[in-house]
């Protein structure tokens, strides 16, 4: 399903690892733009995809190997501006009459500075200081500019670190724009997308207009069943889905008995009560927790709680007549198709499956309306649409939920321990005015008791452990350093108020070698 009509700029990745930043920093931007791997960018993809402007990534090829990717010729004479970004502007180069090398000690990685040669509306407002700095990443360089380019900005390992055609307005930067260590380089792509002519159409409250038409013209009269996680993703997509298509909507929200504490009637009340939603309260904590008594084993809880939650959700789906599709939040990463150069099929098309398998078991057609969008995309849409922020900018929750975070054999009475460690501490960090500096945090109960004193008693309760990580993506994380004083009060607190704890524990492992979670 395509649902969008805005003036639309193509990026033909060729395998680096930054394309995804280019996409973020056009977004923010307001300019709609798709990433799509060179070998799927045929004439006539182009004619189909009609671009406004063009960027050619860069990417860990050589274009003095003969077999190394190129865009179709026709990118030159669409007529529309192209910027090239390193691998992208020696391939420009080399495509237009220029000439590319590789050695004479040329090779730059990491910062650099440039310095400007003559005035380019592409560097406006760049060089506040006589030189700017950059992220270069490149061995081989241009040694000859194409027929009517000429230089506008020179770094020591590139003599033609800005080049450009401006009556055919093709600009080419041998370094990184889209990267944090490139501090203007988002003032080169809003110069870029200015002298493409792009008005910043692409905004949440027109996306969420075209969003809510196109699934009206996609589903027609059917109904659409969406597994309601109370996380993000699923919260936008069923808001989003019931504005376009009201009561045929209904909303499956499976409580298998591991959510955290007032968190299953949150959901289930602000959906049903406040934004008027057809919602299913599945209450199956006893069926998920009969047949996880016992199971240690972190693997094989998470595939009871898979085949689980597919029955049941299946079983609720059933009921609701005539369903036809199935509603799912996947997000625009997880659609990007990755570019890879040997072996295998040449493209790897990343998918996500948040229901497993269920829409080709029930025969059901997928809606998936964020598909175009970024996860802050996201956000803003859920604003839009009238979820509290509290809501939108919660932390990530595992779909089998507190089962991880409780190794070891999972019972109902260290989950009610568990519930009320994580609520103390999530008040804390609240109070602390630290919930939105958190990627994540949580309690893990652990499967030992320890020896305490509590008054003149002994005691001898489970120990806990919190853990609290900064991240981007989930991919890579490291422990949020809390000051002792928090720590120290968010220990006495737990002790205090959670009965069934006397030992906390601060995690400071970072990811890798840990995980977020617990298991
Ligand atoms: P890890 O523990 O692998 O977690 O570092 C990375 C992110 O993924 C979440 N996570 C899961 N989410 N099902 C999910 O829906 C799972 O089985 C699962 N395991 C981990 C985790 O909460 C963190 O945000």
């Amino acid at each position: 399903m395509d649902i969008t009509d805005h003036q639309r700029l193509l990026i033909i990745d060729f395998g680096s690892q930054v394309t995804q930043l280019i996409a973020r920093r056009l977004r923010e931007l307001n300019v709609f733009c798709e990433i799509h791997p060179f070998q799927k960018v045929t004439d006539a993809f182009l004619d189909d995809f009609a671009p406004q402007a063009v960027i050619l990534s860069g990417g860990p090829a050589s274009v003095i190997d003969a077999e190394s990717p190129r865009p179709p010729e026709k990118v030159f004479s669409l007529g529309v501006p192209v910027l090239g970004i390193c691998y992208g502007q020696q391939v420009m180069m080399h495509m237009l009459g220029g000439q590319v090398l590789r050695g004479d000690g040329t090779a730059e990685f990491g910062r650099a500075y440039i310095a400007s040669q003559a005035d380019l509306s592409l560097l406006e407002g760049w060089f506040l200081t006589e030189r700017e700095q950059v992220w270069m990443s490149h061995g081989d360089h241009v040694a000859k500019l194409a027929p009517g380019f000429e230089v506008y900005a020179t770094s020591p390992g590139a003599p033609f670190a800005v080049t450009a055609d401006t009556d055919r307005h093709f600009y080419a930067v041998q370094f990184h724009p889209e990267v944090h260590h490139t501090p203007m380089g988002s003032k080169l792509y809003e110069n870029f997308v200015r002298l493409a002519g792009f008005t910043g159409d692409w905004t949440m409250d027109a996306y969420r207009e075209q969003a809510v038409e196109a699934i009206r013209a996609q589903v027609g009269e059917a109904k659409v069943i969406c597994a309601l996680s109370g996380g993000v993703d699923s919260s936008v997509a069923a808001a989003l889905i019931h504005e376009a298509i009201g009561d045929q909507l209904t909303c499956v929200f499976v409580d298998h008995g591991l959510l955290r504490q007032n968190e299953a009637e949150e959901v289930v009340t602000m959906f049903r009560d406040h934004m008027n939603l057809q919602v299913i309260h599945a209450q199956e904590q006893d069926r998920f927790l009969n047949e996880l008594d016992g199971v240690s084993d972190p693997e094989t809880k998470r595939k009871i709680i898979g085949r689980l939650f597919i029955d049941v959700f299946q079983h609720y789906a059933d009921e609701i007549e005539g369903a036809a599709y199935l509603a799912q939040g996947t997000l625009y990463p997880d659609v990007i198709e990755s570019v890879s150069f040997s072996g295998g099929p040449s493209v790897t098309i990343k998918s996500h499956h948040n229901v497993g398998g269920l829409p080709e078991k029930m025969g059901l057609k997928l809606v998936e309306p964020l598909r175009e969008l970024f996860k802050d995309e996201v956000r803003a849409l859920g604003t839009e649409l009238g979820l509290p922020p509290s809501f939108i900018g919660r932390h990530p929750f595992p779909g089998p939920g507190l089962a991880i975070r409780c190794p070891g054999e999972i019972t109902r009475e260290k989950l009610e321990i568990l519930r009320k460690a994580d609520a103390v501490y999530i008040d804390q960090i609240r109070r602390h005015g630290l919930y939105d500096e958190i990627w994540q945090a949580f309690v893990a109960i652990l499967p030992v008791r320890t020896v305490g004193v509590m008054g003149d008693g002994r005691t001898y309760d489970f120990a806990c452990a919190l853990r609290a990580v900064t991240s981007v993506d989930g991919m890579t994380a490291d422990y949020y350093p809390f000051s002792h004083d928090f720590l120290g009060e968010t220990a006495t607190r737990i002790i205090n108020e959670v009965p069934g704890i006397n030992r906390v524990t601060y995690d400071i492992t970072s990811k890798p070698p840990g995980t977020i979670e617990w298991e």
